[in-house]
């Protein structure tokens, strides 16, 4: 999501801010900016789109000034523009923020009322008045720093320069990531090590509640409570191309471990808990109407299709509206049925599939009202859709989908919770439960993520497989389905995936001593535990090797099986995000082992913007 970069010295910042948010690219964005201050001037260039389209502005006319902060721009709150990309200024103070102002709206009413105007429909421009104001009042930077924050709820990484104190730049952050490239005669501020790793090999971690105060000669950092801290200084020895992925071997590993960062995000200020409600901005959809729907489809395409399935069940279960799940490409040419009673969802972590985009047009031509799932705000899903729901993962950069699909699912739970509620087929308590069970995720996520080195076992095992089949009942379903196209996106071994009770009607034709079965077993009602444990009976009969994906106190599955992999227990529900993670990581290791170009597995693409 968005980067951050900052530099005072005695060079010509606006180079240096640049050439640093080029390297901040991955994060995905979709506008930029820089603000370059030159004693009390402030220059501000910002562009939206491709960073290039910044970069030649800023070499039309160079803004002059040897500090500097810099930003690009993924956009949540107001579409991608000149006026929404950061930085924001006003009253002289220029603010970049990466986080998310959950009060911006109750903040902004306050601040009108004082007669402050806004420029933008961002929730950060709220940093620029707060600070501002508190310049007024008599405060320091740092201090009105510190008292603008404490005004705020949410979370954040933000930079600060202002015309009045022109020699230092103070940031702080809280959730959000932020380090100190510390070189000679100059020091710098980024949101990711990468940025700064021309420059400098020395950076210092700001941890949650600091505040740092940098100079050209000096860094100080502040505690929460305003107390001077020390933090010690890393040598970073990373290449390049490493750091871009946070140390981690490949981005595909590195989008799995942040898989309960990413769905605390998809969360994060639309749980109204003790309402027993959900919000999501800029949902226009009438309690009358929402009780007027007579049936929802759902289009989309690979792994997002499968966490349709997973969303049918969820919908229906906690809304009793019927729900069809469509693999776009099937939907767009055939001739369905479409009628204004219809909610169309596509769901998508581009945006910009194209049969999905396809499909949804035609949903929506035929009268549906047209709702998108989707990762990447502007995308052509977004601006087809009447109403949007952001799934908040960051930039998924590894082509085989992990965090989008888990934070699809979570944020399909949500709509769930939604349509149940406004539909009166689900109590404000039984509301409550729901979200309740949701905010437990992403500890569990983090939990079964230890499952790690078990799970690398397994994959040693199994690494030269010809053939692999991964079932499922229920709400597993889909996870078996997930499962089988993560192992064969990357690892180029044939998986399929079954529910449980169809496999008697054709893979177990296929099972001898060589096929490894994996059996996603929770002890779920839905899951129909006692018929799955018949599979495993079949597959054992059979000589197949089982290796069973099984609650944390299951001794009975475990007796059965020759590998299991232990999960915490999760609602029947919302099982499938807890029981997918070690499906991922059996599919990462095999790829790994093997020798694959994990990221970039052979022909396939991250967006599949053709037919
Ligand atoms: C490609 C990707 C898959 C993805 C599918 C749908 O095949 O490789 O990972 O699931 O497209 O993409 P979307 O962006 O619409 O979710």
């Amino acid at each position: 999501m968005c980067g951050i970069v900052g530099y005072v010295g005695d060079k010509e910042s606006a180079p240096i801010l640049v050439s640093g948010l080029k390297k901040l690219e991955y994060r995905g964005y979709d506008s930029a900016g820089v603000a370059v201050m030159n004693r009390n001037v402030l220059n501000v260039v910002r562009a939206t789109g491709k960073l290039k389209n910044l970069e030649t502005r800023v070499q039309t006319d160079v803004p002059q000034g040897t500090i500097g902060i810099g930003h690009t721009r993924w956009a949540t709150h107001g579409r991608p523009s000149d006026e929404n990309a950061h930085p924001h200024t006003y009253g002289g103070v220029a603010v970049v923020h990466n986080g998310i102002i959950e009060n911006h709206l109750a903040l902004k009413e306050e601040l009108r009322s004082k007669g402050h105007h806004f420029s933008s429909e961002t929730d950060s421009e709220v940093f620029a008045h707060l600070i501002s104001d508190e310049l007024k009042s008599g405060l320091d930077l740092p201090a009105a720093v510190r008292a603008a924050i404490a005004q705020v709820k949410g979370t954040y990484a933000l930079a600060v320069v202002t015309t009045s104190d022109p020699n230092r730049i103070v940031c702080t952050k809280d959730s959000s990531p932020m380090v100190l490239g510390l070189g000679q005669g100059q020091n710098f501020v980024a949101s990711d090590v990468p940025a700064l790793l021309e420059h400098t090999r020395d950076f210092v971690y700001m941890e949650e509640g600091d505040l740092a105060v940098i100079t050209a000669s000096n860094v100080d950092i502040y505690g929460r409570t305003g107390q001077k801290v020390n933090r010690p200084t890393r040598r970073i020895d990373w290449t390049p191309m490493m750091a871009e992925k946070g140390g981690h071997k490949h981005f595909m590993h590195k989008e799995i471990m942040e898989q309960p960062r990413a769905v605390a995000d998809t969360l994060r200020g639309r749980m109204l808990l003790s309402e027993g409600d959900v919000h999501f901005e800029g949902w226009n959809l009438s309690p009358e109407k929402v009780r007027a729907l007579t049936k929802i489809t759902i289009l989309a395409c690979g792994t997002s299709w499968h966490s349709g399935i997973a969303g049918k069940a969820m919908i229906e279960s906690l809304a009793r509206l019927p729900v069809e799940v469509e693999l776009a490409s099937e939907f767009r040419y055939r001739d369905p049925i479409v009628e204004p009673s219809h909610l169309a969802i596509a769901i998508s972590q581009s945006g910009e599939t194209a049969d999905t985009l396809a499909a949804f047009k035609e949903a929506k031509a035929r009268g549906a009202t047209a709702l998108a799932l989707c990762n990447v705000i502007g995308s052509a899903m977004t601006r087809e859709a009447d109403i949007t729901i952001l799934t908040n993962a960051g930039p998924e950069i590894g082509v085989a989908s992990t965090k989008a699909f888990t934070t699809q699912l979570v944020g399909l739970y949500l709509l769930a919770v939604k349509l149940g509620r406004m539909r009166g087929t689900l109590t404000v308590k039984a509301a409550q439960e729901h979200l309740t069970a949701l905010t437990e995720i992403p500890k569990m996520i983090e939990d079964v993520l230890k499952c790690e080195a078990s799970v690398k076992r397994v994959a040693r095992e199994f690494m030269n497989a010809q053939d692999f089949l991964f079932l499922g009942r229920g709400p597993m379903h889909p996870v078996a389905l997930e499962g089988a196209l993560k192992l064969k996106e990357i690892s180029y071994i044939h998986a399929e995936g079954y529910a449980g009770g169809e496999m008697k009607h054709g893979p177990i034709a296929l099972i001898d001593e060589k096929m490894p079965v994996v059996v996603i077993a929770p002890k779920q009602p839905h899951v129909a535990y006692e018929k799955i444990i018949g599979n495993i009976e079949e597959v054992r009969a059979r000589g197949g090797k089982v290796i069973a994906i099984i609650d944390e106190d299951d001794a009975h599955v475990a007796s059965l099986a020759d590998h299991v992999i232990r999960i915490p227990a999760a609602s029947a529900l919302l099982a499938p995000v807890v029981a997918t993670i070690p499906l991922q990581l059996l599919a990462y290791h095999v790829a790994d082992l093997r020798g694959n170009d994990v990221d970039q597995p052979r022909n396939l693409a991250k967006s599949v913007t053709v037919e």
